[in-house]
């Protein structure tokens, strides 16, 4: 035991010695310095924003020198869209006009209906109007919904599109459509699996103004098709979200004008069921869930030589001078970090050029101190080479490393959706230790021996498990020095998590039954698919270390299961916790894109723990 003791306390001064050496490095030194004047380590509930200065930092390569020459626009660095479309509700029928007479009356690019199955029957593959509602819209819009089905291929299951016609005379709106939300019976909010139907139909909507390049869209719920009162606020905020985010297309990094981004610019929904007071609440919701997910999709998309350590830092800066009431940022740089003997992230930094950040992002209710605090944990390396374990060879996607930042993306996507949401009763610690894995001669060999800040040792046999190397540090701090009782992580952490599961389902790992219950339950409600995975004590021996207190990496089976099992080893007693693996849905391959996967699950996560504390009180 002395032995090991010993051998953990001169590691750590390892670690803190090799660590300042980086910062002796000339160019590292002017880095740091620069990076520290553009993002305060310390912001206050009262500074300013400092996210236009940190744009304007040492960014590498072809964007320094672009902005250099002022060749790309400032907004290429921005956190979030400047203005997203105006959503608004309209009641659904007026002093004695019926729905149809709404729908034909309403002025715009395209109309779009939301129908259900039952609107419509399908006999010897032909289908036609069933409905007495949608046999009244069709009459009041010239007999365009008939054409439209009788071409076939439209019967309105969940997310179908029909085909956009022309509209001359009879109607007021340029163009009509239809999007499906699949069984009338099955129109819920917080499905078992995947998209709700409300989802779907933004999805849709969007999609179809995309494509047919309209600007104000209206979107009539047909009877069969609107949400039970209980969810009606739900349903509405689902559909601002889904609408609002289904037309994305990454622009910022481009010089010219893309031909096909959308151009929508309004959306009125009607046949909601709701109004005035209680749908500007409801749209609120989707909108915040908008900017949260678009804030996560701009940082993973952004190239490792945007997103860096700094750049994480700058958004939270940028969080937090959104709602300074409730925010409150502090950033730790190296030499803190050292303080902490945080060896498990600095050992991983070691080698980038780039200055590591820890950043710790603090939500506190209005008016009051909450008695529950929780934790949100993102895995933020900006860029993943794998170290001396090189990602080397087809299949490493090493080119791609820049969204193993995508934990820590959805972790501020969250923050920014609670940042206009404001919950009452819960404190929300958003943690991220951001860095670079990269590879140097001052870099962690494999084989190297880390000391945590928590004082457990690490054999490092495989450079490229380093995400678990920062997590565990960012827990600790999460638990020692915030409190918290709760506390999930969520990371990029395994490609064995993606062969499990494939790209579109994150992993859910957790020894607790309740934590378990409450993030299934916020992923129904987020629509973001997750998995609860086996914790599978028995494969703990694969981390055994003859040297250390533990290795990184056990063996290649169940990998992000071990991945998994490391990090418990850095929970406490009576702290709560979960692991989300989310290698796989951060990114659409198909797309080549970001999702902004996690940002509303966090979110419903910690809106439900506020709900949860408030009742407990
Ligand atoms: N960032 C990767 C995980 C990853 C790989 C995400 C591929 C998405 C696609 C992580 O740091 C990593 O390299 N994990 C290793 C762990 C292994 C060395 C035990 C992996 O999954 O191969
Ligand atoms: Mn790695
Ligand atoms: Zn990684």
């Amino acid at each position: 035991m002395a032995q090991l003791l010993r051998c953990a306390s001169r590691t750590a001064r390892l670690v803190a010695s090799s660590s300042r050496s980086v910062v002796a490095c000339p160019r590292a030194a002017a880095l740091s310095a620069r990076m520290a004047s553009a993002v305060p380590s310390s912001f206050g509930a009262m500074s300013s924003t400092p996210g236009v200065a940190a744009a304007s930092g040492p960014h590498r390569g072809v964007v320094t020198a672009a902005l250099s020459t002022g060749g790309l626009p400032q907004a290429a660095f921005s956190f979030e869209p400047d203005t997203l479309p105006a959503v608004s509700a309209a009641a659904a029928a007026g002093a004695n006009g019926s729905l149809a007479e709404v729908a034909a009356g309403w002025e715009g690019d395209l109309l779009v209906l939301g129908v259900t199955e039952e609107d419509f029957a399908t006999e010897a593959e032909v289908t036609s109007l069933q409905s007495e509602a949608v046999k009244a819209l069709d009459a009041a819009l010239g007999g365009a919904l008939a054409e439209i089905v009788a071409a076939g291929g439209f019967d309105g299951k969940q997310g179908s599109q029909s085909r956009v016609l022309r509209l001359y005379g009879g109607a007021k709106a340029k163009h009509v459509a239809m999007v499906g939300l699949g069984k009338s019976a099955k129109l819920a909010v917080a499905p078992e699996w995947g998209a709700s139907p409300f989802q779907a139909l933004g999805a849709g909507v969007a999609t179809l103004a995309k494509a047919n390049k309209t600007a104000a869209v209206g979107l009539v719920l047909l009877p069969g098709a609107a949400p039970a009162a209980d969810v009606a606020e739900t349903a509405l905020a689902q559909i601002t979200s889904s609408t609002l985010l289904g037309g994305y297309e990454a622009t910022r990094f481009k010089t010219k004008k893309s031909p096909t981004a959308s151009r929508l610019a309004s959306l009125t929904v009607v046949g909601s069921g709701l109004e005035g007071a209680q749908a500007d609440t409801a749209i609120k919701r989707g909108e915040a869930v908008a900017r949260g997910n678009l804030l996560t999709r701009y940082l993973v998309e952004s190239p490792p030589n945007v997103c860096t350590p700094s750049h994480l830092a700058a958004t939270a800066a940028h969080i937090a001078a959104v709602a300074p009431e409730v925010f409150s940022l502090k950033v730790y740089e190296q030499s803190e970090c050292e303080a902490m003997n945080m060896g498990l992230f600095l050992g991983v930094s070691e080698a980038s050029a780039e200055p590591p950040k820890f950043i710790h992002l603090k939500y506190s209710p209005k008016g009051g101190s909450a008695s529950r605090k929780i934790a949100i944990v993102g895995k933020g390396l900006t860029f993943d080479s794998g170290g001396y374990n090189l990602k080397a060879g087809a299949g490493s996607m090493i080119e791609l490393m820049k969204f193993d930042m995508g934990g820590a993306g959805a972790t501020l996507g969250a923050a920014r959706i609670l940042a206009d949401l404001q919950p009452a009763d819960v404190e929300v610690h958003f943690i991220i230790a951001a860095c670079e894995n990269m590879v140097a001669g001052a870099g962690l060999r494999p084989g190297d021996i880390l000391t945590s800040a928590s004082g457990k040792t690490v054999e490092v046999n495989n450079t490229d498990a380093e995400g678990r190397l920062t997590l565990a540090d960012a827990m600790w701090f999460a638990q020692e020095k915030c409190g918290a009782t709760a506390v999930v992580d969520v990371a990029t952490l395994t490609g064995a998590c993606i062969v499990a599961l494939g790209t579109q389902i994150a992993g859910l790992f957790t020894p607790s039954d309740d934590m378990a219950a409450a993030l299934t339950a916020a992923s129904k409600a987020a629509g973001e698919k997750l998995w609860r995975m086996p914790f599978e004590t028995d494969y703990s021996d694969d981390l055994k270390s003859p040297v250390a207190d533990m290795k990184n990496t056990g063996s290649r089976y169940g990998g992000a299961i071990t991945a998994a099992l490391f990090l418990k080893q850095f929970v406490n007693e009576g702290v709560e916790w979960a692991h989300v693996d989310v290698a796989g849905p951060v990114w659409n391959d198909k797309l080549g894109l970001p999702t902004g996967y996690g940002a509303a699950l966090l979110s419903e996560w910690a809106l439900a723990q506020a709900q949860q504390a408030a009742k407990a009180k």
